[in-house]
């Protein structure tokens, strides 16, 4: 069976994220959607909120499980069997870091990353820019799931 993690923050989750997490189910078995638990990084949703809007964001993905990591990527790709990262490549931007996290994780482990390119409807879209308008009111509505609005309406607003 062919297991792929695909990792983020997902601080929250964007339709950027769910079209790599649906492209990514359709090439293998199974996709694990793992979110990063980093106690450093301020974030705005706890990770156990993310773990519950990307669960929601699944519901119809019968072969998507969401769990959380910390620590190496590479040993939680371990301890699930993975054999694979899966990753969104937004823009040229994005590839120079890419390409050296998917080395790096080579190097320590018989792990591979596919870097699957944003749909171009999503490719300016991530979580900090969401964030960032809809703190300043702007319409960030075609960017996320309604569920996930109605979160982030109410947590600036708190
Ligand atoms: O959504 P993000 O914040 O861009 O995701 C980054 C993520 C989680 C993929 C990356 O920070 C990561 O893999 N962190 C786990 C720690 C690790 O394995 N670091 C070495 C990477 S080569």
């Amino acid at each position: 069976m062919r297991i792929a993690v695909c990792p983020g923050s997902f601080d929250p989750v964007t339709y950027g994220h769910v079209d790599i997490v649906t492209r990514a189910a359709a090439l293998f078995d199974q996709v694990i959607v793992a979110v990063l638990v980093n106690d450093s990084k301020r974030s705005l949703f706890s990770v156990d909120e993310r773990i519950e809007m990307l669960r929601q964001a699944a519901t119809e993905m019968a072969a998507v499980e969401v769990k959380s990591f910390s620590g190496l990527l590479v040993d939680f790709c371990v301890e699930q069997q993975a054999t694979t990262i899966v990753k969104g490549l937004r823009a040229t931007g994005d590839f120079d870091y890419e390409l050296q996290m998917a080395q790096m994780n080579a190097s320590l482990a018989r792990v591979e990353t596919v870097l699957l390119p944003t749909n171009p409807q999503w490719s300016f879209v991530s979580s900090s820019l969401v964030k960032e308008v809809a703190r300043f009111g702007g319409d960030v509505s075609g960017l996320v799931p309604s569920y996930v609005l109605d979160r982030l309406k109410h947590r600036l607003a708190e």
